[in-house]
């Protein structure tokens, strides 16, 4: 139960709409307390949470070791700016230099800024050694990545661009998953291609392997660079620790990491391939908490769990249940036109005549104490913690079955 001096939550709704700026809608809920897969709202209701804070909590909340992590570092150094080193972050250098293709690590706070630098690195590198010209970065319909001016030009979404303009410009925007279409869009003034390996908000579509061979090709070709934007998609989600992974003999230039990484508490990560390592210099970029040692602590212990190949696994297996559960659901219901993603990276897209009713459906779960995500068009979009057991997935499945079973369409 809350404690006494928690009052209920539509009381802290409205509290809440005459304090924060109204740029985000949240549902009428405040959460006072967590444990593992659930979370405890202020009027003592818990709910199974299959979102993950939009995939941060990954090993759930409150997970043993990336808690002792923490408190370990709270105990020594806070932060000290980049003028210094501190030990976790060459700890967590460390580890994601071993467990992937890149060299060097550059450290920020968020998926947006981890993009952010990967766009002015591959700028930059294209600056020394090509003419002005050559500085397009392709994109591609339905990505994400962040809300900083250069990630939203980067995010080939009206919807998240209008009234922001003038945008920063060098991006040109292509259909995701036709290759006919990148063939058309690529000549020499491109320097990289900017992608999501899954794409997350926009709807749970999962790259084709043709298009990432084509990817490989052109950008091979007219020697641009290729950034992965792994911010949804990396740190296990999809059943490999990152999902570039699947296509094999595909390596990218540079990822781009942030949401589960810091396990909750945040970090973003731009992970530099050897062609790109020494390209930024002393002074050339930069961010005052990038690298903050507590935060890098909390990401070390991800890191351990992230690359256990039993977890791995066991993502694969679950997802599976998963699309299974999912599957004979829409057998009773007849409601849902695709069921699609990797390991547990779920979307089940709605037919056509319920897609209006996506927010009435996500509000319907969170009635039976269920926490979804909606993304596209019409997609309700799964991101539980990879640490569900098959209990959480029953339990997530039994309840999704009585939300639709409520009147949502009505
Ligand atoms: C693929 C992807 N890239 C980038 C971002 C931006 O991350 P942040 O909100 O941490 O800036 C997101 C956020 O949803 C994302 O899904």
């Amino acid at each position: 139960m809350p404690p006494e001096s928690v009052r209920p939550g539509d009381e802290y709704t409205e509290r809440a709409e005459s304090l924060l700026a109204n740029n985000y809608g949240p549902a009428p809920l405040t959460f006072v307390d967590a444990d593992g897969t659930h979370l405890v709202a202020s009027t003592g209701q818990r709910y199974l949470d299959f979102g993950s804070g939009i995939s941060v909590t990954s090993f759930g909340q409150g997970h043993p070791s990336v808690r002792a992590a923490v408190l370990c570092q709270l105990d020594r150094v806070w932060h000290t700016s980049n003028l210094f080193y501190t030990l976790p972050s060459l700890e967590l250098a460390q580890q994601l230099i071993n467990s992937s293709f890149a060299e060097r690590v550059f450290f920020a706070n968020s998926g947006a800024e981890a993009n952010e630098a990967a766009i002015k690195l591959v700028r930059k590198a294209a600056s020394l050694n090509r003419p002005p010209e050559r500085r397009n970065i392709i994109t591609f319909s339905g990505g994400f990545h962040g809300r900083t001016l250069a990630t939203v030009t980067a995010t080939a979404q009206p919807k998240y661009q209008q009234g922001f303009e003038p945008l920063p410009g060098g991006f040109r925007y292509c259909e995701y998953n036709n290759v006919e279409a990148l063939n058309e869009i690529f000549d020499d003034t491109v320097c990289a291609v900017m992608f999501e390996p899954v794409q997350g908000e926009g709807g749970i579509h999962v790259a084709r392997p043709e298009f990432i061979t084509e990817i490989q090709r052109l950008t091979k070709a007219f020697g641009a660079y290729v950034i992965v934007d792994e911010v949804q998609c990396g740190v296990a989600r999809t059943g490999k620790l990152w999902a570039h992974e699947w296509y094999e003999s595909f390596v990218p230039d540079v990822l781009t990491s942030a949401k589960a990484l810091g396990g909750g508490l945040p970090i973003g990560a731009t992970l530099i391939g050897s062609r790109l390592k020494d390209v930024l210099e002393p002074g050339s970029h930069g961010s005052t908490f990038g690298g903050n040692p507590v935060c890098c602590a909390a990401a070390g212990a991800v890191m351990e769990l992230a690359c256990d190949p039993a977890l791995l696994q066991r993502v694969g297996a679950l997802g599976a249940l998963l699309t299974q559960g999912l599957g004979n659901i829409n057998k009773k219901h007849s409601v849902f036109a695709h069921i699609r993603g990797r390991g547990l990276m779920l979307g089940a897209e709605l037919e056509s005549e319920f897609k209006s009713h996506i927010v009435d459906l996500v509000s319907a779960c969170r009635d039976q104490s269920l926490l979804v995500l909606q993304a596209g068009s019409g997609v309700l979009r799964l991101l539980p913690p990879l640490t569900i057991s098959e209990a959480d997935v029953e339990l997530m499945l039994s309840r999704l079955d009585a939300a639709l079973e409520s009147d949502w369409r009505d």
